[in-house]
């Protein structure tokens, strides 16, 4: 009895699996190029504040405050350059100097080395992240549809 329900489990669980195969194979190189845009010249600009928040983070949580001062200096000094405003968005001037308010108390803090004074300010800055593409994304959206 326990062996025959068994086999009946291994049966549709071996369907299950080569149908999730067959439709993995066709499928997916169809949707690896289907809506992809092709990359924008700011994206790789975009993709290093990733990398920088993510060594302040290390920092933070391995109290390696050096490492939370040399990536939110490198945070800082991106948000100096001009690829924003080729965006043209009205907003960004108030976004910007509001990120930069948030990285500096992040520098103060690596600097004094103050643990929850960083890791307030880490919140604060990833807060800013959010609030500047909540605004972007909009206006992008719109800038995107209206190329097409
Ligand atoms: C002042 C505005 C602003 C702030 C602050 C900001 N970003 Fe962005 N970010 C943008 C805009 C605008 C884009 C979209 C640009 C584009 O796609 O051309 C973007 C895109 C990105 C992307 C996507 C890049 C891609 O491959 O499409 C990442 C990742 C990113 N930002 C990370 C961050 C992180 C992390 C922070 C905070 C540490 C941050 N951003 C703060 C404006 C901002």
């Amino acid at each position: 009895m326990i062996g025959i329900s068994n086999t009946g489990i291994d049966m549709s669980r071996k369907k299950i699996t080569f149908f999730s195969a067959l439709l993995l194979g066709l499928g997916l190189p169809a949707l690896s190029t289907l809506g992809q845009p092709p990359e924008r010249p700011t994206q790789p600009f975009m993709r290093q504040k990733l990398v920088f928040a993510s060594g302040v983070l290390e920092g933070i949580t391995l109290e390696k405050f050096g490492l939370v001062l040399t990536n939110a200096t490198a945070l800082r000094d991106m948000s100096q350059t001009n690829a924003f405003l080729r965006l043209r968005n009205p907003n960004y001037l108030e976004l910007s100097t509001n990120f930069q308010a948030n990285v500096d108390a992040l520098i103060a803090a690596a600097k004094a080395k103050d643990l929850s004074a960083a890791t307030a300010a880490y919140q604060k800055t990833a807060e800013s992240c959010v609030e500047c593409h909540k605004s972007f994304r909009r206006e992008q959206f719109i800038l995107d549809r209206s190329t097409k």
